[in-house]
């Protein structure tokens, strides 16, 4: 059993809270008991940052490059369609109709300007990405990059094997995969990955060796052209992941 990580988050969110106090209130030793269970959260912060500086630099390198079509998978509430919104490209986010759905509600409510991005609700246990992306904007016969962070951890291998070959299948030549993997130090067998759980209650379910990311890829059709791991100190806080740039093998 570990230290309760629900009584850590509600902690550190009071801690934010202005609050009265006694006369002889010790609210020293309360901030640095916060500090404390603060420094906690740091190895995931850290991963955090490195994960997202790799998918922000490999975007913005591609949408320099001249890609303008960015196709979000498991988008979730990432913001990345606001922040790199650019004359010309287009958006298109995928996610499980929920979330997405929240999400869009969220857009509309704060009157945020969406009509360069096409929300697309899907299953990708259930449904085809092409089939997907055929009902929006996506133009496949031009190169488009296909981001997918944080979310093959949440799918069975099957699933995964599945939608990377349909996206490479779907991709016209020139375009870009960038992708993160939950890394197991144990052997390449998936399905005998011990369910996990997060905080959400959401299953993991994929983790892979950097050598079978990298088998699974060329199965797929990609050819990795870039990895980075982030430092393995962190693997007692986080699962280690690796994020991966991929281009389309010539098949
Ligand atoms: C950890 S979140 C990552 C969100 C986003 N990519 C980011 O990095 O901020 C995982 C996302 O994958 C989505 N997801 C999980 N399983 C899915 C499925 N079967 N089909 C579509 N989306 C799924 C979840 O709804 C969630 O938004």
């Amino acid at each position: 059993m570990r230290p309760s990580a629900s009584a850590r988050h509600v902690a550190l969110i009071r801690a934010r809270l202005p609050r009265p106090h006694t006369p002889a209130g010790d609210l020293r030793g309360e901030h640095r008991l916060h500090a404390s269970l603060a420094a906690d959260n740091a190895p995931f912060e850290r991963f955090l940052a490195a994960r997202t500086e790799f998918f922000d630099q490999e975007l913005l390198g591609a949408l320099r490059a001249g890609l303008a079509q960015v196709v979000i998978l498991g988008a979730g509430y990432d913001s990345r369609a606001l922040r790199f919104k650019a004359p010309g490209v287009r958006f298109v986010e995928i996610d499980l109709p929920v979330t997405q759905a929240d999400k869009v509600r969220r857009l509309r409510a704060l009157d945020v300007s969406v009509g360069h991005i096409d929300f697309a609700a899907a299953d990708f246990t259930v449904h085809r990405v092409m089939d997907v992306l055929s009902e929006t904007t996506f133009d496949p016969m031009r190169p488009a990059v296909f981001l997918c962070e944080g979310v093959l951890l949440y799918l069975r291998h099957r699933t995964v094997t599945t939608l990377l070959t349909e996206l490479r299948s779907g991709a016209a030549p020139g375009s870009l995969l960038l992708v993160s993997f939950a890394i197991d130090g144990r052997p390449p067998s998936p399905s005998l990955s011990p369910l996990r759980h997060n905080a959400s209650g959401e299953q993991r379910q994929s983790f892979y060796t950097p050598a079978a990311v990298d088998e699974l890829l060329r199965s797929c059709g990609w050819r990795p052209t870039r990895t980075d791991h982030p430092d393995h100190s962190l693997a007692e806080a986080t699962d280690i992941a690796l994020f991966v740039r991929a281009a389309g093998a010539v098949t």
